[in-house]
């Protein structure tokens, strides 16, 4: 693992915790690419700064290097994963990869060829307590499955420019709940209904987005999913998932700084939940990189890979024909 090398393509907000995470791990970044981000200061404050250039194609070149962190805005993905399959670099891409059915069947078919060991940024299945249920449902303790309920809402919207290359609500967000639906069921939905608005945001009708979802699904088992989703709490980062099967319930509740409780005469108060993504899912980022490094000199095959960003981008594909049509729709 330590004898990777390294070059990072995208230092935003994804990048620069990859960045970090990468240093953390031991493991060299020998670049940094980002055609758009001043990098002098990100270089300075994260000591790569001689590693950075805008010159992707010397990057690729590089034949020390051996793998590519993608962490570009998602419109990009399909591109550069090219790229760095046909310099033989190992991948490691940020979801979603595509919006597109075909563009992925397009890059497993690229990935085939070059034999490359590609990872998909579901940094869910890295989360001990997400794990925890997913072993918990796989050694049959909560029985048959019922209901699963998850809620899934960011604390502030997001930057009208971001939405605009992110493929919107469902492929930039409940992707991963889609993902991790699969993840600790072992099974692949089905049948998706979903309800959809910009209730939050109306912006974001100009850009034929939605801020507000309730997704309902039924999976082959007959398990029964539903998906609250929301860009803005004004809270903190709400993540919480409820498993209720027919020996029990397990619930997954949101992360606060303490277990504190102040009482007064006003009532009670607890400390805040997890303030965003980055904090609350600090653990999966560099364990899902830890992983990749691991595993990028022994194995091709890769977990999350491409079959599992197909299969969630197939139900994102549906939740948007559903929200439009205001119908059920099959995967
Ligand atoms: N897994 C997660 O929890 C999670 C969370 C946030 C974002 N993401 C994903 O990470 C990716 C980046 O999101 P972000 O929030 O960091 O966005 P961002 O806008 O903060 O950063 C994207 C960076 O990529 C740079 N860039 C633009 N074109 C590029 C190109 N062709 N090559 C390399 N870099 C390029 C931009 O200059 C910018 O600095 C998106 O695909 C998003 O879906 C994942």
């Amino acid at each position: 693992m330590k004898n990777s090398k390294v070059a990072l393509l995208g230092a935003g907000r994804m990048g620069q915790i990859h960045l970090a995470n990468t240093l953390s791990l031991g493991i060299d970044v020998a670049y940094v690419y980002d055609p758009e981000l001043s990098l002098t200061s990100l270089g300075k404050r994260s000591g790569v700064l001689s590693r950075i250039t805008n010159d992707l194609d010397y990057i690729l070149k590089d034949e020390s290097v051996n793998a590519c962190i993608i962490a570009a805005p998602s419109s990009h993905h399909v591109n550069l994963i090219e790229k760095c399959a046909r310099a033989r670099k190992a991948v490691f891409c940020e979801k979603p990869v595509s919006f597109d059915e075909n563009s992925l069947l397009n890059i497993k078919q690229i990935l085939k060829e070059t034999n490359i060991p590609f990872q998909v940024g579901f940094n869910r299945r890295f989360d001990p307590g997400i794990v925890r249920i997913q072993r918990a449902i796989a050694s049959n303790a909560i029985g048959k499955l019922n209901v699963i309920k998850i809620t899934n809402r960011d604390p502030l919207r997001p930057r009208l420019d971001f939405v605009k290359n992110s493929g919107g609500l469902f492929f930039d967000f409940t992707i991963h709940d889609f993902d991790m639906v699969h993840f600790i069921a072992n099974e692949k939905i089905a049948e998706i209904y979903a309800v959809a608005d910009a209730l939050i945001e109306p912006k974001l009708r100009d850009l034929s987005d939605v801020d507000t979802a309730i997704v309902s699904i039924k999976m082959p088992s007959g398990t029964m999913v539903v998906i609250d989703c929301s860009r803005e709490t004004g809270y903190g980062y709400d993540q919480r998932i409820e498993i209720f099967g027919s020996k029990g319930v397990a619930s997954l509740n949101n992360i606060r700084a303490s277990h504190v409780v102040f009482e007064n005469q006003h009532g009670a108060l607890l400390d805040n939940i997890e303030s965003g993504f980055i904090e609350r899912y600090r653990f999966s980022y560099r364990e899902q990189l830890r992983t990749f490094f691991e595993n990028i000199s022994t194995t091709r095959m890769l977990s999350p890979g491409i079959e599992e960003v197909l299969s969630a981008v197939r139900v994102c594909q549906a939740a948007l024909v559903s929200a439009k049509e205001n119908r059920s729709v099959a995967v």
